[in-house]
């Protein structure tokens, strides 16, 4: 702990140091000179807000300089002797009170040499800007506390040369934050270097230059302690409640850039009493010990062009990318439209080529935050009207962030390809469906697009629990392949998370009403024995939606009296849904399709369909294109029942549900399913034997028809007879 040691030394170094420079002014100026940082009501705010202390004369610096003294650890012991931390941070809080002193000594010597203004006069030669006034305070401090800046770099020092002060600056405005600059390296200072590199720089740009000795970086703080009390209310005293506002409210921490001395290691030590930790360019084995805060002190020998990632990532800092970097408009306003034929240029999935989507966590150091990655051709590249196979990939990663939480951000894609404008986006999971149209082409739509959306978005919305996106896109055949290949195995993991649950074993269903967008007055009640019909969403998703976004569209539904235990039907659903409806729908049962089944919105993966001659159901899936037994297509089925209404003798419901304990049990459960198209069938192959046998009907799989059957009641009914399908004994359906 050798430089723990010299942050020690550091803070012995500085006090002495000031409090020599006091008495030169001493012998100077009269006591009663007046002292003070321009335009503030809150005198040397970092003295002020800790101490309650009030310097307005030379006198007045006596008590606080006093004080910054008696913090200092009482003697330095052996180099390695650090018993508990308190003592360093004690020595760096007494290096940051000298510090505010000489800065505010400085003032008094050379009363000219801060400019107290926005912006620096370069041309003039001045471009320290010194502490902020108190209305840039108002005006800037405010986009702290309103989120719309999400926080601060402070960089000591230097960078190796301008590009790479460029590179740094640009990194943490594009992220929004404001960066302080203070202290040079060698006499060299990264805003001299960034106004080489032609950067503007000032407030306006978000990068303020506040004076070219470490001591200057003391403004950082006395921003962060002045936000603190105009807009957080600590009283000016209250030292612990500053601290804390700052460690949890503020996110601030330091970059040093160039050979961390004594001086900058006080400094450095300051700001752990802040929160605010430390991340170094420089080889230095270990400046302060870890552990008092969540996350490191000092991180060291950072390279240049991760700092601000690496930065962000210890101190927790949740970013959000403000506007969304594409040629197309971008909002909710868009979602609903659709891209018609004479408008498409180009589309995949819909039953035409594979289309994929699948997020996954991963490991923080495994993805690149941002990264975009387009594998095989583009939109560009095809002509008019054709086809491709998409699979889109996104990994995620984060502190908080759980495999829990995987399907919740992938159904977001939905929505958030919708809210491209002139892009339209159907379905979920391995069946979903893109269509681009020529107006988004001729705006410059590129596959990129996609990727820039669902990293900006995810982490606006998703803040809380994820720090890193990357997105692959793959429009080559065998790696759209390969993905879905994978995605199932990932489908399947999620759906056999609640197979084990019975409805009855809880008291708490979940709505999903995200759909409303599309269907107004939809609602899904998702029970462990009911997945959502879209199949993205089961009742621990649902669950663990709502303990994300506690406001948001899962909401948790107290079943309640139970009003028909066959069909399926409780009092507090009705109730729910009644309220999440506007007063639509009054009642329906979960466990039914033919009497008040739950309404379906255009999202489902499969809609079942009565068929009185068969006295069974059939159901169709989202990808057979072809004629069905009802009569209908699965699109005009879609059509006819996807608004958010429940239509007796039909039902929306996921591919999962077919199998799943519940499903239709109020209408004689599985037994009845006399027709499903092959695929599907072969699908679910192994679940539908499993729950053929526990229905008592083994041989089911088998009895069940498909296209190669026939399309038509008639064609199928005497393969029914033949097989002795359950359906033809059991009592009427109707
Ligand atoms: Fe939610 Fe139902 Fe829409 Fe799926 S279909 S997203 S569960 S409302
Ligand atoms: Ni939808
Ligand atoms: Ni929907």
């Amino acid at each position: 702990k050798l430089i723990a040691f010299a942050a020690i030394q550091g803070g012995y170094k500085v006090v002495s140091e000031v409090e020599g420079l006091y008495q030169k002014a001493l012998a100077t100026f009269s006591a009663d000179t007046k002292v003070e940082f321009p335009n503030t009501a809150y005198y040397l705010p970092v003295i002020y807000s800790l101490t309650g202390l009030k310097v307005e004369t030379l006198e007045d610096i006596k008590k606080p300089l006093a004080f910054a003294r008696g913090l200092l650890p009482p003697h330095v012991r052996g180099k390695n002797h650090l018993p508990y931390l308190g003592p360093l941070l004690d020595a760096g809080m007494a290096g940051i009170i000298a510090y505010e002193i000489k800065e505010a000594l400085r003032i008094v010597n050379q009363p000219d040499f801060y400019i107290a203004q926005e912006d620096p006069d370069i041309e003039a030669g001045k471009i320290w800007t010194g502490p902020a006034d108190d209305t840039i305070l108002r005006k800037r401090g405010v986009e702290f506390v309103d989120g719309s800046a999400p926080g601060f770099a402070a960089i000591v020092g230097a960078a190796p040369n301008p590009e790479i002060a460029k590179m740094i600056v640009e990194d943490y405005q594009k992220k929004s934050l404001y960066i302080f600059c203070a202290a040079n390296h060698n006499g060299n200072t990264v805003i001299e270097q960034l106004i080489e590199a032609g950067v503007q720089i000032g407030w306006n740009t978000r990068i303020v230059p506040f004076g070219p000795d470490i001591s200057s970086a003391v403004f950082a703080l006395g921003f962060a302690n002045r936000a603190a009390m105009t807009f957080g209310g600590v009283q000016p005293g209250d030292h612990k409640k500053i601290l804390m506002y700052n460690k949890e409210r503020i996110f601030a921490f330091v970059n040093a850039l160039g050979d961390i001395g004594t001086e900058w290691g006080v400094a450095a030590a300051g700001c752990v009493n802040w929160g605010f930790p430390t991340i170094a360019d420089t080889d230095i084995p270990e400046i302060l010990p870890t552990g008092i805060c969540t996350y490191e002190h000092v991180v060291t020998n950072v390279p240049h062009d991760e700092i601000c990632q690496k930065s962000i990532e210890v101190r927790g800092l949740k970013v959000t990318v403000s506007d969304i970097d594409i040629p197309m408009s971008f909002g909710p306003a868009f979602e609903g439209e659709r891209v018609r034929g004479a408008d498409l240029h180009a589309q995949c999935g819909g039953g035409k080529t594979q289309c994929t989507e699948l997020v996954k966590m991963a490991q923080m150091n495994e993805i690149e935050d941002g990264k975009i990655i387009i594998d095989g051709p583009d939109v560009g590249d095809l002509k008019v009207g054709d086809t491709f196979p998409l699979g889109i990939f996104v990994q995620i990663a984060g502190r908080e962030f759980q495999s829990d939480f995987e399907p919740i951000l992938e159904r977001q894609i939905h929505h958030l390809v919708n809210y491209i404008q002139g892009i339209m986006h159907i379905g979920q999971r391995d069946i979903s469906w893109v269509r681009i149209s020529k107006s988004a082409m001729e705006k410059g739509f590129t596959l990129k697009d996609i990727g820039v959306v669902l990293h900006a978005k995810f982490h606006q919305d998703f803040t809380k629990i994820l720090d890193k996106v990357q997105v692959t896109l793959y429009t080559k055949q065998a790696d759209v392949d390969k993905l879905t290949a994978t995605a199932r195995d990932e489908y399947h993991t999620r759906d056999s998370r609640v197979d084990k649950m019975k409805d009855e074993d809880v008291e708490t269903y979940y709505s999903c009403s995200l759909c409303q967008s599309f269907a107004p007055n939809h609602v899904c009640t998702v029970s462990p024995e009911r997945t959502g019909l879209c199949g993205a969403y089961n009742w621990m998703d649902c669950r663990a939606a709502f303990e994300i976004n506690p406001t948001g569209p899962n909401q948790p539904i107290e079943k309640g009296e139970c009003l028909d235990p066959k069909l399926g039907q409780w009092k507090g659903v009705n109730d729910f849904v009644y309220k999440a409806s506007r007063g639509a729908v009054a009642r329906y049962n979960l466990y039914s399709m033919v009497v008040d089944p739950m309404t379906t919105c255009g999202c489902c993966e499969c809609i079942a369909a009565m068929l009185p001659g068969c006295n069974g159901v059939m159901t169709v899936g989202r990808d057979y294109p072809g004629e069905t037994p009802c009569g209908m297509k699965f699109t005009t089925l879609a059509g006819v029942m996807g608004g958010g209404a429940s239509s007796p003798g039909f039902v929306g419901h996921s591919k999962h549900n077919i199998t799943q304990g519940k499903f239709i049990l109020g209408d004689g459960g599985l037994l009845r399913m006399v027709w499903m198209p092959k695929m599907l069938k072969e699908e679910i192959k192994d679940r539908i034997e499993k729950r053929g046998a526990e229905m008592g009907c083994p041989g089911l799989y088998d009895m069940i028809a498909d296209e190669t059957v026939g399309i038509t009641e008639e064609e199928i009914l005497p393969f029914l007879k033949e097989k002795g399908h359950p359906a033809l004994t059991m009592e009427s359906l109707i």
